[in-house]
């Protein structure tokens, strides 16, 4: 197949050049130790990423503050300690010719209370998390210097391991975008009630990263198009656009765009529920919520998987809308996540305009050779949406539990020989 596509053009964000326009996007690998260094096991997983000609990878989130961390073995950059470990990480990245960014996040109240180590969680305003059934603590605003520090110092961090920029994580509904959200930031004090008390925060934060950064590192976004919270006060693309606009201003190279909180269900990861919240229950996160949610998930297996197979069908680009929005209106590229997996439907997403370049999450957990294969055309494991991956997240490595797809993966990489 000829490889003259707009998906091997190069594409700038900011101060770096990525070799061409199909990235990794975050994915939590839940493959550090438990107290959040780097290991083989992370390590490993980017090397593939890296020698499959990815030309830009983004890491899991990495949290910024112990008090942020949401899942075990997560990788963390909230510490001095952590930067050789994430050195390591851009180093393989770069030896393949990777440019590598780092996910910079604070989970606020999606946590499982006790899982991790998060006793208090914390969030914008005492909001109970229906899913993982966190009640938070409202931040007190002297406490708010301290947020806005986790993220800079964290950003420094990834500066001086090598790696060629960060993501400020303010989607999905994250502490960030807590703040963002009406729904909830019910705070009566400078940080909460207008759009720009709501941005204050992720303006703070923004802004001061940059600052200590410098010029010379790219800074990435992730927002949601929408949160997807009907009859709560969520934001739209409306409302997101004039966030991202205002953040352009404070030194923001280039915007992710992406979709819902945990609250909203899993329009974020579209795709197929068959037997996915037994999954949850029984081997994911759900073994570590209460009682009352394993039975549920356990027993009601086949109704929420028909209704969310209803809900939240895969289809390839479902954020595309959303990203031609963005694209429309800001002068940064603009990078659009969902359900993306053929050459096909990827052209055509940068070819009428709709974003600069695409970002995959589970066609490359199932493929991590995927932009080779898409390079040569020569067929590779395909993802079939079934989140089995997604329900497993946190708790174990990620990878593809789906069984014939997982065979074809570690067919391929046998074949590729140690990295
Ligand atoms: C196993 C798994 C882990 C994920 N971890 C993260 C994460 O750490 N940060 C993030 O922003 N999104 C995370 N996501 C969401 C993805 O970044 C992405 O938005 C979503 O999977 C849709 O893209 P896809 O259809 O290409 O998979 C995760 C998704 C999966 C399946
Ligand atoms: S388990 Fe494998 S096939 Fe299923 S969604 Fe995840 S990567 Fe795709």
């Amino acid at each position: 197949m000829a490889s003259s596509s707009p998906l091997f053009e190069p594409l700038r964000l900011g101060p770096i050049e990525a070799a061409g326009r199909v990235f990794k996007t975050a994915t939590a690998e839940t493959r550090a130790s438990e107290d959040g260094f780097v290991s083989d096991e992370l390590v490993d997983c980017y090397a593939w990423l890296a020698r499959g000609g990815t030309p830009l990878i983004i890491t899991g989130n990495l949290y910024v503050a112990a008090q942020g961390k949401s899942t075990y073995r997560m990788c963390g950059a909230d510490q001095d300690d952590k930067t050789a470990g994430l050195a390591r990480l851009a180093d393989t990245c770069h030896r393949f010719g990777a440019k590598l960014v780092g996910q910079l996040n604070h989970c606020g109240r999606q946590v499982i209370v006790g899982h991790t180590g998060v006793d208090e969680p914390v969030s914008a305003s005492s909001v109970r998390e229906p899913v993982m059934g966190a009640r938070p603590r409202e931040l007190r605003s002297d406490e708010l210097p301290g947020i806005v520090d986790a993220f800079a110092a964290a950003a420094v961090r990834c500066r001086d391991a090598g790696f060629d920029g960060v993501q400020i994580h303010a989607a999905h509904g994250y502490l960030l975008n807590q703040f963002l959200t009406p729904h909830t930031n019910r705070r009566g004090d400078a940080y909460g009630g207008s759009f720009d008390n709501r941005l204050r925060l992720v303006r703070e934060v923004v802004g001061e990263t940059r600052r200590r950064v410098g010029p010379d590192f790219a800074l990435l976004l992730k927002l949601n198009g929408d949160d997807l919270l009907p009859l709560r006060k969520g934001l739209h693309v409306d409302d997101n656009v004039a966030i991202a606009r205002e953040l352009v201003a404070e030194g923001i190279d280039a915007i992710e765009v992406s979709v819902g909180h945990y609250e909203s269900g899993f329009p974020m990861t579209a795709g197929r529920f068959d037997g996915f919240y037994r999954e949850l229950a029984v081997h994911g996160a759900g073994q570590h919520m209460d009682r009352m949610r394993r039975f549920s998930m356990t027993y009601f297996d086949r109704v929420f998987g028909a209704l969310s197979n209803r809900l939240w069908p895969v289809r390839e680009g479902f954020n595309l809308e959303y990203a031609r929005r963005f694209k429309r209106e800001l002068s940064v590229p603009v990078i659009c996540v969902g359900g993306f997996n053929t050459r096909a439907a990827m052209e055509e997403a940068i070819r009428v305009g709709a974003t600069d370049a695409v970002s995959c999450g589970r066609a490359f957990i199932a493929d991590p050779f995927l932009v080779e294969h898409l390079r040569t055309g020569e067929p590779g494991p395909r993802c079939d949406y079934c989140n089995l991956c997604l329900a497993r997240s946190g708790t174990g490595p990620v990878d593809c539990f789906n069984p014939t797809v997982r065979a074809e993966k570690e067919k391929l990489l046998a074949a590729k020989g140690p990295c």
